[in-house]
């Protein structure tokens, strides 16, 4: 694998062994049938517990797309409703929908679901999805709102200082496509070709620099001036999964083990390298409230 620059920081990845671009910023795959297919059944599964109470429900596109996705799933090219679409689609509806996308190219289509869909509430919001987050979280008093957030990030997007505001409110449940083969391909195995950035994102996405310690141990004797020169990556992508798992739990008052999605085959028979961990967490520290959410969301990961 080798890694090219896309020019939105997020991480393309050649892969060289069959000398093609990966498809993953190109086309979805299965695994994006089973994230949509998450959300959206949670999606009418929010509204209708909420639906007999006095909560202004609001739905949150943190990278929202063009509300359509192109998928290859073997080998068969298609087009599908993305998570903007579903959202408006979801019966009961919301009060409110944010779509936030940094692409000005990508606007055009979202703003164009304004006009279909005349009495939705819609704001498209251009913007990095961790500014906009984090000014969302801040608007509202989360007294009487109560929202899903749908976080699809392709890459190393989300930072946890991002989440922090989102715990904090108390209020919003959140779907986190995690980018799994994004953690596993910037902790390189050997530390040496750990650069700034790489070390950076680490941390910004992880939340601490705890990650060095738990997934690298001393391969060579340290030198006399105390370099880590040689360190190796000693846990494997399980163990680094674990991490996070770790971090969001004690972050949020409830998440669910994650699903994890595979480049192939289907949700019952993976096959290929795992690219993305798909979690549920819940902001809410009412343990009646999380312990609904999380059992809802549990049934719909064990389902697909
Ligand atoms: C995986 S796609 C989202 C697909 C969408 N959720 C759907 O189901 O249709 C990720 C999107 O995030 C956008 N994006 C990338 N970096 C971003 C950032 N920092 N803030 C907001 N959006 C970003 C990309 O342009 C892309 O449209």
């Amino acid at each position: 694998m080798r890694k090219s620059s896309n020019g939105d920081n997020s991480l393309i990845e050649e892969d060289v062994s069959t000398g093609g671009p990966d498809d993953q910023h190109l086309f979805g795959g299965v695994w994006t049938r089973i994230k949509l297919e998450a959300l959206e059944k949670y999606l009418v599964a929010f509204n209708t517990a909420l639906s007999k109470q006095r909560f202004t429900r609001i739905y949150i596109d943190a990278f929202a797309g063009t509300g359509r996705c192109d998928i290859k799933v073997k080998g068969e090219k298609t087009s599908i409703d993305g998570s903007a679409r579903r959202a408006l689609a979801a019966d009961p509806g919301f009060h409110k929908y944010c779509f936030i996308e940094l692409l000005p190219k990508k606007l055009a289509a979202l703003r164009s679901l304004e006009a279909e869909h005349p009495g939705k509430a819609i704001e498209v919001i251009q913007s990095d999805a961790n500014a906009a987050l984090k000014a969302l979280c801040a608007q509202y008093r989360w007294r009487s709102e109560r929202a899903v957030l749908f976080l699809d990030p392709f890459g190393m997007h989300v930072e946890w200082a991002t989440l922090e505001a989102i715990a904090a409110t108390g209020a919003i449940d959140v779907w986190y496509l995690f980018p799994y083969a994004g953690l596993y391909r910037q902790a390189a195995k050997n530390a040496d070709a750990l650069d700034a950035d790489k070390q950076a994102s680490l941390t910004r996405v992880l939340g601490t620099g705890e990650w060095r310690k738990t997934f690298y141990s001393q391969k060579r004797q340290t030198d006399l001036f105390g370099s880590d020169e040689g360190d190796e990556r000693n846990a494997d992508h399980r163990e680094m999964l674990s991490f996070v798992s770790k971090r969001l739990k004690g972050l949020f008052p409830a998440v669910t083990d994650p699903k994890v999605l595979y480049q192939g085959g289907d949700s019952k028979k993976p096959t290929g390298a795992p690219l993305f961990a798909l979690y549920f967490a819940a902001s809410n520290p009412n343990p009646a409230a999380y312990r609904l959410a999380t059992n809802i969301a549990k049934d719909i990961l064990n389902s697909l």
